[in-house]
């Protein structure tokens, strides 16, 4: 596993992510649930999330084939959170990654289907028998992610979200709607990944205080975008939270002061690195980049 440039890793480990998830969901098919599946998973997007996966995996020393089910399990799940995101009973987006949100394309009841399925088809390919991890570990991995994705995670943190539509609430709120929403997931595509590597204790104990301050400030950068974003750049409808009348972090400390938060938790994910006695530089480079996204 070596690379050069951030460019050069992100289309390398892109391309071998996007090759798993096409072959795990081949266009061979009439089947509607199946192109709905394939249209959520293969229509963009930045693979943040497989990113961080592999980068982990690098930094622990070990083969890119110890993580491409995990990483292709994690996009999985995230693809099947942006379609029911998207629905007209949740966050009601018609434009996704640029192109018509899966249940404008394909109708509420696939779109609904669909985001069920690639769940299941996630949590199939995470316990995959894999020569690379053990059967033991590779529980612990499944039960990491469902943790995850589920009640104290992911959805749970979009139900949250969506409950605080419209009301004040305080910025300790706030900051547990969106480390479960967003912050779990993003937690795991490095959690999931030291796991499967038999990362030391400390190793393990620096990575989490890395992810985790990674993962609140994506999604307090994600907040920002939908203010500051164009909606040709972002791929997603400008205003939206704004219009939803969402608890976001600009909403309630105002842009600046959102800014200037997810500036402070970049540094310090980044200061977590400083502990790892291994070379964590594309994990820098990944929350570099985060915090400087445009879209
Ligand atoms: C968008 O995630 C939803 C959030 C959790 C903020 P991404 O910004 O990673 O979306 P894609 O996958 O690149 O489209
Ligand atoms: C979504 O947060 C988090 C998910 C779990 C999908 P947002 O609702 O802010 O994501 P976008 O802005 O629609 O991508
Ligand atoms: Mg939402
Ligand atoms: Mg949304
Ligand atoms: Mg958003």
């Amino acid at each position: 596993m070596t690379t050069d440039s951030l460019d050069d890793f992100f289309h390398q480990y892109r391309l071998r992510c996007e090759n798993q998830l096409d072959q795990l969901l081949p266009d061979n098919t009439s089947a509607p649930l199946q192109q709905a599946m394939r249209y959520a998973t293969l229509n963009g997007g930045k693979r943040i999330r497989p990113m961080l996966c592999y980068a982990t995996t690098e930094l622990l020393g070990n083969p890119a084939e110890q993580v491409d089910n995990i990483a292709s399990a994690i996009e999985l799940i995230h693809a099947y959170s942006l379609v029911h995101d998207d629905l007209p009973a949740m966050d009601d987006d018609a434009l996704r990654r640029g192109k018509p949100t899966c249940h404008i394309k394909y109708g509420e009841a696939q779109a609904i289907l669909a985001g069920d399925a690639l769940q299941a088809l996630a949590f199939e390919l995470i316990v995959t028998p894999n020569p690379h991890i053990t059967a033991t570990k590779q529980l612990c991995i499944a039960k990491s992610l469902c943790h995850a994705s589920g009640l104290m995670g992911m959805a749970g943190g979009q139900s949250l979200d969506l409950l605080s539509e419209g009301k004040a609430i305080n910025l300790e709120t706030l900051e547990t709607i969106h480390r479960k929403k967003t912050g779990a997931l993003l937690e795991a595509s490095v959690i999931l990944p030291a796991l499967a590597g038999n990362a030391d204790e400390k190793t393990l104990f620096q990575l989490t205080k890395f992810a985790q301050n990674l993962g609140l400030c994506f999604q307090v950068r994600d907040d920002i975008l939908d203010i500051i974003g164009d909606t040709a750049v972002i791929g997603k409808t400008q205003g939206a939270d704004i219009n939803a009348n969402k608890a976001t972090y600009p909403a309630l400390l105002g842009l600046e002061a959102a800014q200037t938060y997810a500036d402070d938790l970049h540094k310090k994910a980044i200061s977590a690195l400083e502990d790892i006695g291994k070379n964590t530089n594309r994990l820098r480079e990944i929350a570099d980049f985060i915090i400087l996204r445009q879209h």
